[in-house]
Formats: C-alpha cells, sequence, structure tokens
C-alpha cells in the first residue's frame, strides 16, 4: 500500500541521504513510503566479485556486466513498478513524470556507475530510461535520490495543508512569484506595500501579475507553453 522505492546500487551506503530528514525523513518513518536498497555487488558470480568489465570495441571506462545486473532485476521480480534506468540518455525529468509516478505502486531504480550498464540488459527488461538533466552526473545514484524525492513530496500526507502544491510552478504552469517575510522593511528595502495590507483578493491579484511577468523573462519556454495552454482552454 506505500510507495516503495527499490534501488539497485553498488553504493547502497548513499541511501536514504538526503532523503533521511525534512519532509521525506519524516514521512519515510512514519511509513508513508519505504526505501530498500540492493548491493549490485551482491549478486556478482566470481570469487572476486566482478560487477563490470571493459567496454566491447575498446575505450575508456568500465561498463557493468549484463549477468549481474540481470541477476539484482532478477532478484526484485516481484516488486510492483517501473523499472527505471537513470541516464543522461533517458527522457528528461519533469513535474508531469514525477505525477506519474506518484500514481505507482513504486519503482525500482538501477543506478549506473562507470561508463554505464551493458545496453542489453536495459533492453531485455524493457527499462525506462530518465535523466534529469543535460549534464553529466559521476553515477545514478543522485539522479535516483532527486527523483524519489520530487515523488515523495506529492505522496498522500506529506506535506501539510502548509506546504500545499496548488501554487506550485508546474502545477500552475507559472513560476512562483517572489517571496517575502518580516520585517516590512528589511535594510531600507521594502517588501511590496500591498502584501501588508491585508487585502486577500488584491495580494491574489498582485502574486498573479507577478508570477506571470517572473515567468515571462525568465523561462520563456513556460510562458510560451502558458499562454498556449490558457488559448486552447479559453476555447474549449
Ligand atoms: N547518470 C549520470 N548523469 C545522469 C543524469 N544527468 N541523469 C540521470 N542519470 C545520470
Amino acid at each position: 500500500t506505500k510507495w516503495q522505492a527499490t534501488i539497485l546500487t553498488l553504493f547502497p551506503d548513499m541511501f536514504p541521504g538526503p532523503l533521511g530528514h525534512s519532509l521525506a525523513g519524516k514521512s519515510l518513518n512514519e511509513g508513508i513510503w519505504g526505501l530498500k536498497t540492493l548491493d549490485i555487488r551482491d549478486f556478482a558470480r566470481d570469487k572476486h566479485r566482478t560487477v563490470d568489465d571493459t567496454p566491447l570495441g575498446g575505450g575508456l571506462g568500465m561498463v557493468l556486466k549484463p549477468d549481474v545486473v540481470d541477476a539484482a532485476l532478477q532478484a526484485v521480480a516481484a516488486t510492483a513498478g517501473p523499472r527505471i534506468y537513470l541516464s543522461p540518455r533517458g527522457k528528461m525529468l519533469d513535474q508531469a513524470m514525477v505525477r506519474d509516478l506518484a500514481a505507482q505502486p513504486g519503482a525500482v531504480f538501477l543506478c549506473g556507475r562507470y561508463e554505464g550498464v551493458d545496453q542489453r540488459v536495459i533492453d531485455a527488461h524493457a527499462m525506462q530510461e530518465v535523466s534529469i538533466g543535460d549534464y553529466i552526473l559521476s553515477g545514478g545514484e543522485v539522479a535516483a535520490l532527486t527523483v524519489i524525492d520530487a515523488v515523495v513530496r506529492l505522496l498522500p500526507g506529506v506535506m501539510g495543508k502548509a506546504e500545499g502544491h496548488h501554487d506550485e510552478s508546474f502545477e500552475t504552469g507559472l513560476l512562483e512569484h517572489s517571496h517575502f517575510t518580516q520585517p516590512r522593511v528589511w535594510n531600507g528595502i521594502e517588501a511590496p506595500e500591498i502584501l501588508g495590507s491585508g487585502h486577500h483578493r488584491r495580494i491574489a491579484e498582485w502574486r498573479l501579475a507577478e508570477a506571470k511577468k517572473e515567468t515571462q523573462t525568465r523561462r520563456p519556454d513556460l510562458w510560451k507553453r502558458y499562454l498556449e495552454l490558457q488559448s486552447k482552454s479559453s476555447k474549449e
């Protein structure tokens, strides 16, 4: 019943890492979600517990062996949810993908190191390849932590009403408005006067205008999509 993350990694000590803190850590302790790590090295068969080999065709680095990774995947065959291989070649993670994952019973995450994993085992298990962005991490672990963090905060009971999601970027299609707290004048700089007015409707209008302005200047790509969605929904 709880969302279950299963991690296949050569570095099980990297988990839960940052997910043991704050909202994710609290909800993990409460049993709202579960985390299980398997050490890929435990599925090596030789006495040196070899997990990798040189690339076929030559070249630098090492590749995780298909038989070892396959044995690790077989060990979690009964675990529900998609099989995800973290890779910079994967489909780029976005909030829509995060929502889809949160609606699943959980997911199995395969974390590669070195140059990667033999492609045949990725294909044989029809794994979904997921990237967290156009840059190269030293392994899939930090990417898996990122995906899980984004999923867990959407699970029912993880975020209280106070932290709610409704105004968030990617829920509205706009970046969030700027935030301010006391004092209203800090270092001689005033926070917007309207925010101290107690006039909730006008504050909401100011925040929406601010969100639009900031989205337009910071993220023209998101602004374009927002306008397209607005014109579509107004025609319906
Ligand atoms: N492994 C290495 N780099 C990565 C990235 N950008 N996303 C997902 N997995 C990765």
